[in-house]
């Protein structure tokens, strides 16, 4: 939690898109976050939560956010965690990171799961390493049109039971649903 009370995490409004928008594209360039259109903010604006610390004169610094994917009741995901280089080091953080997982507490989501390249920061909220392919439904949503699937950097983490169901993609590819290819006749 930080420590400056001014300092507030609270669910976004669709007013903070845009600062959503320039804050998590601004990362997105080496990877550190999932590029995203601001269509695509705004459409999952209700995902969001913001952090804002009060200044003296009443106003409302944007310092950063983060979000929160519903799957279903076997899996959230936190997405977007970012904050604004010149107020890292405050709490700021922490502050979006608890309001997201007591928003998945809220929903009474039995494990959460995220794909990071910093896992420490992650480790002293509980959450630890895990297969990828253990978050089917993660790797459905965004890893397969991903351009760095198969240079992917980031580690998988997770708290809470690895789910045993997936609700994206086929589950299992049935044998007799494989179509043989047909080379012959093709030189
Ligand atoms: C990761 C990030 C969100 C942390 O935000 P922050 O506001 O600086 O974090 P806090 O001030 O709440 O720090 C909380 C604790 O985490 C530690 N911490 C912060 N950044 C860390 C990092 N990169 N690696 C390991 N620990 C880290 C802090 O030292 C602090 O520990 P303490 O409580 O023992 O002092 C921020 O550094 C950031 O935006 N990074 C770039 C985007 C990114 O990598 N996001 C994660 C994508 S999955």
């Amino acid at each position: 939690m930080a420590s400056d009370p001014n300092i507030r995490a609270h669910k976004a409004r669709l007013q903070d898109a845009q600062d959503i928008y320039d804050l998590v594209n601004s990362l997105s360039g080496d990877g550190t976050l999932l590029r995203r259109n601001y269509a695509e903010v705004c459409e999952n604006i209700r995902d969001f939560t913001v952090v804002h610390r009060a200044t003296p004169e009443g106003d409302q610094t944007f310092l950063g956010c983060g979000a929160l994917h519903l799957y279903g009741p076997h899996l959230a995901e936190i997405r977007s965690i970012v904050v604004k280089p010149e107020f890292r080091g405050l709490g700021a953080g922490d502050e979006v990171l608890e309001a997201l997982m007591a928003e998945a507490e809220e929903h009474k989501v039995l494990s959460v799961c995220l794909f990071t390249r910093i896992p420490t920061y992650f480790e002293h909220l509980g959450f630890r390493v895990a297969e990828r392919d253990a978050m089917p439904d993660k790797i459905y949503k965004d890893c397969q049109t991903c351009p760095r699937l198969y240079a992917c950097d980031e580690v998988a983490m997770v708290k809470g039971p690895l789910p045993k169901i997936a609700v994206l993609g086929p589950r299992e590819v049935q044998k007799p649903q494989l179509v043989q290819l047909q080379l012959t006749g093709t030189r």
